[in-house]
């Protein structure tokens, strides 16, 4: 079992966790994810992993309570205890040479973009980064984020924070005030990261993205989680989840993402009744 030693509202719609589970905090690296289950009848999410503290044993994880499960999850308090906690899963993150990124987070992406940006930091890579949310009371992870940033830029798309507009706008201005990025990691819904991956592909700027498909196994045996990169079937739970922002197929994928839309619904008012 593996028991939950801290939770924290970060917005209303939004929870982090801290897990003890040391095992996956002694092998975790940015990038990569984990499958829990919160108990025996419940199904298999994957979380991206938002952070991870070696000496402690624990990993944070950040969701937000879309589903049945999430909301599972989130009603769980501190000292409770998750059946299953599978990982660290997927491929790690690897940067090489590089000396000035742009990190960009969209939404709940934030959380998922926040321990690549701390690992770039901590590599001594200048890094500049973008967090879009739709309104102020959304935002999240914003000291963590300062924290490790050389500048953070955070806007919403009401401009209740004072900054309305969308992340692509800021990269765009960024790179056309002369900010020669070397990578840009985006991270968010599959629509900003195409618009991202749109933007940074004429400049030749180097693009990863993070593909949040639907998973099942986590090990590359089910196919749920296909995505199409470069014109191949790759597995994100294997392959993944980081692939190269210009070769991957958004269309295909925001086509698959809605896919089982009913089912969820469904199952959602079986909890709600
Ligand atoms: Fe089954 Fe990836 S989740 S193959």
């Amino acid at each position: 079992m593996f028991k939950i030693v801290k939770k924290k509202i970060l917005n209303p719609q939004v929870k982090l966790m801290e897990i003890s589970a040391p095992h996956v905090a002694k092998k975790a690296e940015p990038g990569q994810f984990i499958i829990l289950r919160v108990n025996e009848n419940g199904e298999r999410i994957p979380l991206t992993i938002a952070d991870f503290d070696r000496t402690k044993g624990t990993v944070t994880i950040i969701f937000q309570e879309v589903g049945k499960t999430t909301k599972a999850l989130g009603a769980l308090e501190e000292g409770d205890e998750l059946l299953d906690f599978v990982g660290p899963l997927g491929k790690a993150s690897h940067f090489e040479n590089v000396k000035k990124a742009a990190v960009i987070g969209g939404g709940l992406g934030t959380a998922i973009a926040y321990p690549q940006a701390k690992k770039l930091h901590s590599m001594g890579v200048e890094v500049h980064s973008i967090a879009g949310f739709r309104n102020k009371d959304l935002i999240i992870l914003e000291d963590e984020m300062k924290a490790v940033s050389d500048k953070l830029f955070i806007t919403t798309d009401d401009g209740s924070n004072g900054n309305k507009g969308f992340v692509s706008d800021v990269l765009k201005n960024l790179i056309e005030e002369g900010n020669k990025y070397d990578l840009v990691i985006a991270i968010g819904p599959l629509i900003m990261m195409k618009v991202i991956s749109n933007l940074t592909k004429p400049y030749g700027i180097k693009t990863i993205v993070s593909m949040n498909p639907v998973m099942i196994d986590g090990t590359g045996m089910c196919g749920g989680c296909r995505v199409t990169v470069g014109g191949e079937t790759k597995f994100a739970c294997v392959d993944g989840p980081d692939f190269d922002g210009h070769q991957v197929d958004f269309d295909e994928a925001m086509r698959r993402q809605t896919m089982y839309k009913k089912e969820e619904t469904l199952s959602m008012e079986n909890i709600i009744a």
